[in-house]
């Protein structure tokens, strides 16, 4: 007995990632090649280098996954690729050769959008029925969605800025975590969670943005302009330079780590809220699901688990590997896509990928 097998590749960002999954949500083989240090050293990543990076590991990537699944490629029930939202450089790279591939293989080619693959990622290690919420928040994104089918997204909130990843991410750069020896080859959020276990979030009194707003929308550049603010003021009062350390490096994570959290936790609840007037989610079982890169961090955790507590509802994460970005995911809602017989592709001419 035969099973279906996807070949899942995902280049959107910084992470050149391949695996090889099947119908049972069994992970034959999966590769990876991350270029966060690289990135790091530039203080924020280059689309030409992320794109460079890229074309020069998919090839290895792909055959390394395509080896430890021990499956020939001719074996492959499609080729499911992610197509956006991500930059449009690194998304290219990842297209071209799978359009290849598809060609040279004669399979179904499945365009795979991003979020929709973090949000389905939940469905291959736990049984999770439609619809439930999902809260997805990583470097790039910032999204309230209830999930009421494989292709069936209604957004309830998003951020109307920057995404909480990105912001932890500058304010690392801005407190030269860098240069911090055992928080030298973290990103940016987690040097920032390895930072605070050391602070005191009470030290500076920050109030969450968007208080007063009547949706789930969310907003994380005006608490950047804050933190900065507070850096050049300590910067000042420490009388040092830019780009050495704070000795309130660690009170000023907790603080950003302590504001982030209360601000998420407070635009879910209301989307919880909202969900259960609505009566869009199951009476007997809501579920809310957190993942991307920022649902690693166990402080945003706690506040999440305090009010799915008081809500009643069920709070699952992935594990840590597969809330970021992963060649898994995108395999993974390749079988679901053809489990629901959606958006498969059996001619690809059509389909041209030219960025600028
Ligand atoms: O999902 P992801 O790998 O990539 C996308 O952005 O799609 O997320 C990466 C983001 C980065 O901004 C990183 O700083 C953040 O997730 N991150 C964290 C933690 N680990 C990674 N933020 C807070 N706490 C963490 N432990
Ligand atoms: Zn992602």
């Amino acid at each position: 007995f035969l099973h279906k097998l996807v070949l899942g590749i995902e280049t959107s960002c910084d992470d050149t990632a391949a695996a090889v999954v099947d119908e049972t949500g069994n992970v034959l083989g999966e590769a990876i090649h991350s270029q966060t240090e690289v990135h790091l050293k530039t203080g924020g990543i280059i689309p030409p280098v992320a794109q460079q990076l890229h074309r020069e590991n998919i090839q290895r990537i792909v055959q390394e996954a395509l080896s430890a699944s021990g499956t020939s490629p001719s074996e492959l029930s499609a080729i499911a690729t992610t197509i956006k939202p991500g930059l449009a450089l690194s998304l290219g790279v990842g297209l071209s050769f799978s359009l290849q591939l598809v060609e040279q293989l004669k399979k179904p080619f499945i365009p795979i959008h991003h979020m929709e693959a973090h949000a389905l990622t939940i469905r291959l290690t736990n049984k999770v029925e439609f619809p439930f919420l999902v809260l997805l928040i990583s470097g790039g994104h910032c999204l309230l969605a209830v999930v009421r089918g494989v292709a069936d997204f209604l957004l309830l909130g998003k951020s109307l800025d920057i995404a909480p990843g990105d912001m932890l991410d500058k304010v690392a750069r801005r407190l030269s975590l860098i240069r911090h020896p055992e928080c030298s080859t973290m990103s940016g959020g987690k040097a920032i969670e390895h930072l605070a276990l050391q602070g005191n979030r009470f030290h500076f009194d920050i109030k969450p943005p968007m208080q007063r707003a009547k949706n789930c929308d969310f907003s994380f550049s005006g608490l950047q302009h804050i933190i900065d603010k507070i850096i050049m003021q300590k910067e000042k009062e420490e009388g040092i330079e830019k780009g050495q350390m704070l000795t309130s490096a660690a009170d000023i994570a907790a603080a950003v780590q302590h504001t982030t959290a209360c601000h998420i936790a407070k635009r879910t609840h209301r989307a919880i809220l909202f969900c259960k007037q609505k009566d869009l989610l199951s009476q007997s079982n809501a579920t809310l699901v957190v993942s991307g890169g920022v649902a690693s961090n166990l402080y945003v955790r706690r506040a999440l688990e305090i009010v799915t507590e008081a809500t009643q509802c069920t709070l699952l994460c992935p594990p840590p590997r597969l809330c970021t970005d992963n060649g898994i995911m995108i395999a993974w809602n390749g079988i679901e896509r053809l489990r629901a017989g959606l958006g498969i592709l059996h001619n690809t001419e059509g389909i041209r990928y030219e960025p600028k």
